[in-house]
């Protein structure tokens, strides 16, 4: 195949309303944009019961002692090599402390349209207040509106996307940003080591000009959760992402052996999931899962999602000693993951194939 042209996501003309926007309209009906049909829904009726996917809950206190870890990587290792996530516990990080975040990201959503409009993107950048990006005409839209913030480097904040309504937004949004860090270092070296390898192997990939990208996700109430999707199918682009779930409402899945599965809530757990990045790095023994999120035509969903990410010019591939024999080379060398992911996502393709060999 030719190499495809190198070209940057363009977005054409957003939806004029924020899904909350639609969803505060009376009426059963959804704007045709946001109807999955049958057939493209990856298959199966999004109303039907799913099971739930066993997600395992991993102590990161105990990964972080070299010495009791033992038991906990194991079942690191054996969670990130098969449904690609886990729900971290003991982290660090107070229920009191999350559930002021989880609050003021609830008061910021219940602002009128105008006073969170002040924090709206710019058309074809991803930072700000808005809704889904429109990449192709054919493109279905995601029943979600999101306030999207650079956490880090600090130097790459842009202040006048951050909300000063609630007061407290910024500081305690700036908080959690300060506690990330220590929790993300303890993961990618309990991660090398549940491999066997030197622990700071993954965290020289990811490298120390590494950015964390926040993204708010609220789901309003949705009248068809039969034929329309929170967020669609998809893996993230990232390293490693960290989820602070909804408290109260699910929505989450996770494609499995080609079957959705609900993730449960386990409260005051991190939600971590392998990216492509580490996927590619660990030559594809961690899967970055394919996920994605329903609606719900009662209740009202909010998550925190925490994207970390390599910087654009280092380069990223498998790990030399995870290459052998019976596990040859799946991926190529790569850099700058997040553009390449667009090219592809914007196509339509699964992104991580632009990585394989
Ligand atoms: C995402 C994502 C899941 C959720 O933001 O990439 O998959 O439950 N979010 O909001
Ligand atoms: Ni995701």
């Amino acid at each position: 195949m030719a190499e495809a042209e190198p070209l940057r996501p363009i977005e054409l003309q957003p939806q004029p309303k924020t899904v909350q926007e639609l969803a505060a309209i009376d009426g059963k009906e959804v704007p045709e944009r946001y109807i999955h049909k049958a057939d493209n829904n990856g298959g199966g009726a999004l109303d039907a019961p799913f099971p739930v996917l066993d997600v395992p809950t991993v102590d990161l206190q105990l990964l972080a002692s070299s010495s009791s870890g033992g038991e906990e990587l194991e079942k690191l290792r054996s969670a990130l090599s098969s449904c690609g996530c886990i729900q971290a516990i003991n982290h660090g990080i107070t229920s009191a402390f999350l559930d002021t975040l989880q609050e003021v990201a609830r008061q910021f959503f219940a602002l009128p349209s105008e006073e969170k409009k002040k924090y709206s993107r710019e058309i074809g950048s991803i930072e700000g207040y808005g809704n889904d990006m429109i990449l192709s005409e054919h493109q279905i839209l995601d029943w979600t509106d999101r306030l999207y913030l650079i956490l880090s480097p600090e130097d790459k904040r842009m202040l006048k996307f951050w909300p000063e309504n609630p007061e407290s937004f910024r500081r305690i949004l700036h908080e959690y940003s300060m506690k990330l860090p220590a929790i993300l270092e303890v993961l990618l070296k309990a991660m090398a080591r549940s491999l066997n390898l030197e622990e700071n192997q993954f965290l020289r990939q990811y490298g120390d000009r590494a950015t964390m990208q926040a993204r708010f996700n609220f789901y309003p109430i949705c009248p068809r959760p039969d034929l329309v999707l929170g967020v669609k199918p998809h893996a993230d682009g990232s390293a490693i992402t960290l989820l602070l779930q909804d408290k109260e409402v699910k929505g989450l899945q996770v494609l499995k052996d080609d079957q959705w599965f609900n993730v449960p809530i386990v409260p005051q757990a991190l939600l971590i999931n392998v990216g492509d990045q580490l996927e590619i790095m660990t030559n594809g023994i961690f899967k970055s899962p394919v996920h994605r999120v329903l609606t719900n035509s009662e209740k009202e969903r909010i998550t925190l999602a925490v994207f970390c990410l390599p910087h654009p010019d280092q380069e990223i591939q498998p790990v030399e000693e995870l290459i052998n024999e019976t596990n040859p080379r799946l991926y190529k060398k790569v850099k700058d993951y997040v553009s390449l992911f667009f090219q592809y996502y914007q196509q339509g393709r699964k992104p991580i194939e632009a990585a394989l060999l």
